[in-house]
């Protein structure tokens, strides 16, 4: 089954509390909030039936341009765990080429069911996804918990200013949302994404270099 079983010493994540300082995970809710309009409904892409995706994935997302003054913040503490987080997840640790990022607002019956973040060679460079979760003062939403089956139902609650880290191979999914006064402001809000290797398959040139 699972390599947890097998390897019972390697941890499905990391989790981390108090990521951001306070003002600064306040104003990045205060910020993502004027811009509502900018966020665009996750897509169906690979999919031929629009409906049977959003049956599987539901979401808006807004894009590391539209976020990008708080990037640094996240990239600092990213950069500042990184050996901690490989060691923990057993992964060897190795040069980041790069870091993606994405914005994520999961709303009132809102969802992503099963599926792995690494599975093509579109996604092999993601060698550790991250999810760093933020959102009302007052939590108005419930639900929405990371789900790993794998990993014996190991169920990550989405808790403000808090990240988590994990291997992008693990099977997971994030449980629907029950916001019930479905506004954009009392949703589950994410800032998600992956620490990239330079890829073995696109031989392209690392940041920097020509
Ligand atoms: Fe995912």
């Amino acid at each position: 089954m699972g390599m947890w079983k097998k390897n019972k010493d390697i941890k499905v994540v990391i989790q981390y509390a108090d990521v951001l300082k306070n003002e600064t995970n306040k104003a990045l809710l205060r910020n993502i909030l004027s811009k509502e309009k900018l966020f665009k409904f996750t897509g169906g892409a690979n999919y031929s039936s629009y409906e049977i995706y959003h049956d599987w994935r539901k979401s808006q997302v807004l894009y590391k341009k539209d976020f990008i003054d708080f990037v640094p913040h996240l990239e600092k503490f990213i950069k500042k765990h990184f050996n901690e987080i490989c060691q923990c997840l057993k992964i060897e640790p190795f040069k980041i080429h790069d870091i993606d990022y994405q914005l994520t607002s999961h709303n009132d019956g809102e969802l992503f069911k099963l599926h792995k973040d690494k599975s093509t060679p579109a996604t092999e460079e993601r060698m550790i996804t991250f999810v760093y979760y933020f959102n009302s003062p007052v939590k108005k939403f419930s639900g929405g918990e990371l789900l790993f089956p794998e990993g014996g139902d190991l169920l990550i609650k989405p808790v403000n200013n808090t990240i988590v880290f994990f291997n992008p191979t693990h099977t997971h999914e994030v449980l629907k949302v029950s916001c019930p006064s479905k506004k954009f402001k009392d949703g589950r809000f994410t800032i998600n994404g992956w620490i990239l290797k330079e890829s073995i398959l696109k031989n392209k040139p690392a940041k920097g270099k020509k």
